[in-house]
């Protein structure tokens, strides 16, 4: 794939080092690319619409691949179209678990079956994956991930609310070198359920001045992909 392409253009020293206090910010907007040919990113593993932008999602995949990520949670994973991708581009045996609540804010009751076709999928593959189906702000749930061992990327992607996002950061990160939010632009989006708004534009504002982040935001792209950059990778 092109990932190639964008690890010359983006190598990990790009990304600003690797202390996650130091307070840089990078922000890649736009396609450097034509990605067009061959990009797998184009089709997702359900079939469905991709709910990711190509150019954010390749260049996210880049930096995990230039950061020699080996292990990956996926906090709300709906079918598990970005979990695949993700997991499929890091090397075979990496460790990773999906993590949703169907029917949950952003999502679909029947998500479930779809989510665990991409896990048997991963796992045929040799990854190590895995899901846990239950509410990422459960105790039960946020002991079993706090059990297992670190993670060195997470992915941030459930309830869009301010709250919701907010108790995903502050469960999960300590748990993770890499912490990763989608959908950090896109003010007043609103979530076609219930009307909830994305507020993660909210969180993202007070926790990109604190560390050291990147920011992958498409030309006219309405959701983008934010990384907090890691104290370090085990
Ligand atoms: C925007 S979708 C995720 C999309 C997915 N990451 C992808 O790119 O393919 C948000 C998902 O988070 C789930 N979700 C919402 N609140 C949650 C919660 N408290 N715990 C776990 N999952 C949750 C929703 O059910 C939905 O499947």
């Amino acid at each position: 794939m092109e990932s190639k392409i964008y690890a010359q253009l983006i190598a990990a020293d790009d990304f600003g080092g690797s202390d996650r206090q130091s307070s840089t910010r990078r922000t890649f907007q736009g396609r450097p690319f034509d990605l067009a040919a061959g990009n797998k990113m184009l089709t997702t593993f359900s079939g469905r619409k991709p709910s990711q932008n190509e150019f954010e999602l390749s260049s996210f995949i880049c930096l995990l691949r230039e950061y020699s990520v080996q292990s990956y949670l996926e906090v709300g994973s709906r079918e598990g179209d970005t979990f695949y991708d993700v997991v499929s581009s890091l090397p075979i045996g990496s460790r990773a678990v999906a993590l949703d609540l169907p029917g949950g804010m952003w999502g679909k009751s029947t998500t479930g079956n779809q989510l665990k076709k991409a896990v048997t999928a991963l796992v045929a593959k040799g990854y190590q994956a895995s899901y846990i189906l239950g509410d990422s702000t459960a105790d039960n749930v946020v002991g079993s991930i706090l059990q297992m061992p670190r993670f060195d990327a997470i992915l941030i992607d459930g309830d869009h609310r301010y709250e919701g996002a907010k108790k995903d950061w502050l469960n999960y990160a300590p748990h993770g070198s890499i912490i990763a939010f989608h959908d950090i632009v896109g003010h007043e989006q609103a979530e076609k359920v219930h009307g909830n708004k994305v507020e993660v534009p909210r969180l993202w504002a007070e926790l990109k001045d604190q560390y050291g982040v990147v920011e992958f935001v498409d030309q006219g792209s309405a959701m983008g992909i934010g990384v907090i950059l890691p104290l370090e990778i085990k």
